[in-house]
C-alpha cells in the first residue's frame, strides 16, 4: 500500500473507534446521574378512590375537580384536560417528579400556573382532603 492509503485506513479505524466509544461514555454518564432521575415514583394512594374524589362535589371548596378538568382528553374545560398528565407532570419543573408536581398543583396551584390558563384553581384543597385522600387523588392522576 502507498503511504496515502495507510492514512485513509487509519482515518477509518479512528472513525470506527469513535462510534464504538460513544455509547460506552453515554452509559458511564447515565450511571453518574443521581438515582431520583431514573427511579420510578412511588405512589401509595388508591386510584379508584381518587377517581371518585375527583368527580365528587366538595362542599368545603364549593366545586369538584371534574367541573374544571376533563380526564378523557387534553382539551381545555376551565383548566387543562388531564389525559396524559402522568407524563406531562414530570416535565413541568426540572427535577420535580410527576407525583410531586401533581401534589404541588393541588395544594399550591399558584406556584406553577400552566401557560395560557388563569390562576383560578381553589387554593384550599389542603383543608378539603386528608393526606390519604390526597395520595388517592395523586395515584389516580398517575393512571391518566
Ligand atoms: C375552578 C376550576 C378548577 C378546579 C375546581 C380544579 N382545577 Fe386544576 N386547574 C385549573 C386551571 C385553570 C389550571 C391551569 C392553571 C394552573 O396551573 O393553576 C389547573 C391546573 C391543574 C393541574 C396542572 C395541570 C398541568 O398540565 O400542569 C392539575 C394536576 C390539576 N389542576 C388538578 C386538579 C385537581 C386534582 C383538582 C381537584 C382537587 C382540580 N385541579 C380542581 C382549574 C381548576
Amino acid at each position: 500500500m502507498k503511504p496515502q492509503h495507510w492514512v485513509i485506513v487509519a482515518a477509518f479505524l479512528l472513525a470506527a473507534c469513535g462510534t464504538i466509544a460513544k455509547p460506552i461514555s453515554e452509559i458511564e454518564v447515565s450511571n453518574m446521574l443521581p438515582s431520583p432521575v431514573t427511579a420510578t415514583p412511588v405512589v401509595s394512594g388508591d386510584p379508584v378512590k381518587g377517581a371518585e374524589l375527583f368527580s365528587t362535589f366538595q362542599p368545603v371548596a364549593g366545586i369538584a375537580c371534574s367541573t374544571c378538568h376533563r380526564v378523557d382528553s387534553e382539551e381545555r374545560l376551565v383548566g387543562p384536560g388531564l389525559l396524559h398528565i402522568s407524563t406531562r407532570a414530570g416535565q413541568r419543573i426540572a427535577g420535580e417528579s410527576a407525583p410531586d408536581y401533581v401534589r404541588m398543583s393541588i395544594l399550591e396551584p399558584s406556584t406553577y400556573v400552566v401557560e395560557d390558563y388563569p390562576d383560578v384553581m381553589p387554593k384550599n384543597w389542603g383543608k378539603v382532603f386528608s393526606e390519604d385522600e390526597l395520595n388517592d387523588l395523586i395515584a389516580y392522576m398517575m393512571t391518566l
